[in-house]
Parts: structure tokens; C-alpha cells; sequence
């Protein structure tokens, strides 16, 4: 049964995490799709389906009232010049905010309202974002450490990943002349356009 006595757990420096923690993990072969340059994806694919990012989630019940919160860990690297990316989500109850809290590394969050509204907040440590309801929201790792926030969110958001895995994000965080640019995605113009057309 979830605790409802007050506890507390120490995450700078990170001394582990309460053994109820929940772990998940994306792996390379979780981003199918997700990443501009399909042969760069599919040729690192082939090496090997290396681990990309993890989230520990403290458990607590889904409902109004309660917080879940918890670690995302977000290893270093790219595909092609895109930097490793969490697939992002609007949150499927649209009207809920979430704020992180950069542990270590450095990085970016990415962030679109379903109108097309978007923008970019650095991440490092020291540094709290807060993610408005309605935006969804992905973390980009633009160094060559793990970049770990904490994040802590409505219990009953829940998740809304399709949207966000067909059209991708207004803004795409590659790697240029060895320094991170956020540029136009090309494909979320044309993808937002169609499903706009067809309601
Ligand atoms: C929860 C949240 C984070 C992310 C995590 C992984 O609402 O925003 O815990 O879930 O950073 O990213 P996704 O869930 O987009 O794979
Ligand atoms: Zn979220």
C-alpha cells in the first residue's frame, strides 16, 4: 500500500532512490521514426540497440490530489546531428502543468501548445522549468553527460504520446559547427497542415 506518512529521499548528490521507485527504459529501437535521419537511425540500430534514456517514477495513486515525481536520466549522443531526445507527450489531461528541475548536464526543453504555439528553455543544473498545462514537452541532451532532472506533475495527467510520435516537434535541436540550434522541424509544418485539413 502507497504510504501516507511523509518521506524524503536525497537526489544532489543522487543517494539512490526509494526501493519502490518504478524504472523505464527507452532503448534506440523505442524511437523508430522519431529521429530526422532514418538511415543514421537505422545504420546505429544495426550496431547495436543501445540504451537512450531511463525514468524513475516514485509510485503513488493516480488520482486527483496526489503528485507522481521522479528522475529522468537522458544519456549523451545523437542521431545523425539531432541530440538524443525523450519522445515528448502532451500530458492527456490537457489543463495539467509539470516542473523540472535540472540535476546535471546540460540541455534543452523543447515545447508546443496544440496550437502550434512553441519554445525552447535551457536546461542546466540549478536551473527550474515550469511546463504550463496545454504544452507539451521533451528534453534534448545537448552535452556529452547524462542529463538528469527531476520532475514532479498532476498524479492523474496521464499521457498523450501520438501526437507528438506523428508530427514531431515545432523545434528540432541539432548539432551545428559543434554547438546546439534549435531549428524548424520541416516535417511538422507539412504534418500539422494535413491534420488540420482533415478536421
Ligand atoms: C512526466 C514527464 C517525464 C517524462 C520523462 C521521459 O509527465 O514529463 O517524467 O516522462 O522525461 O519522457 P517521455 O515520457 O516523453 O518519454
Ligand atoms: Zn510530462
Amino acid at each position: 500500500m502507497t504510504t501516507q506518512r511523509p518521506f524524503a529521499f536525497q537526489v544532489l548528490p543522487l543517494a539512490g532512490l526509494p526501493d519502490d521507485a518504478r524504472h523505464a527504459s527507452r532503448h534506440l529501437s523505442d524511437m523508430r521514426g522519431y529521429y530526422a535521419d532514418q538511415a543514421s537511425f537505422e545504420a546505429m540500430l544495426a550496431d547495436g540497440d543501445i540504451l537512450l534514456y531511463e525514468v524513475y517514477e516514485i509510485p503513488r495513486p493516480e488520482q486527483e490530489g496526489e503528485l507522481l515525481h521522479g528522475l529522468s536520466i537522458l544519456h549523451a549522443g545523437k542521431v545523425g546531428d539531432e541530440y538524443f531526445m525523450t519522445k515528448g507527450h502532451f500530458h492527456q489531461v490537457l489543463e495539467t502543468a509539470e516542473v523540472y528541475y535540472c540535476l546535471q548536464g546540460k540541455g534543452m526543453m523543447v515545447m508546443e501548445t496544440p496550437e502550434g504555439e512553441w519554445a525552447a528553455e535551457e536546461l542546466k543544473p540549478g536551473r527550474v522549468l515550469y511546463v504550463p498545462p496545454r504544452w507539451a514537452h521533451r528534453s534534448v541532451n545537448t552535452a556529452s553527460q547524462d542529463l538528469i532532472t527531476f520532475y514532479v506533475y498532476p498524479a492523474y495527467a496521464g499521457h498523450d504520446y501520438g501526437t507528438i510520435e506523428t508530427r514531431g516537434f515545432h523545434a528540432q535541436v541539432i548539432e551545428r559547427d559543434g554547438a546546439p540550434l534549435v531549428i524548424d522541424n520541416p516535417r511538422w509544418q507539412t504534418l500539422t497542415r494535413d491534420a488540420r485539413r482533415q478536421t
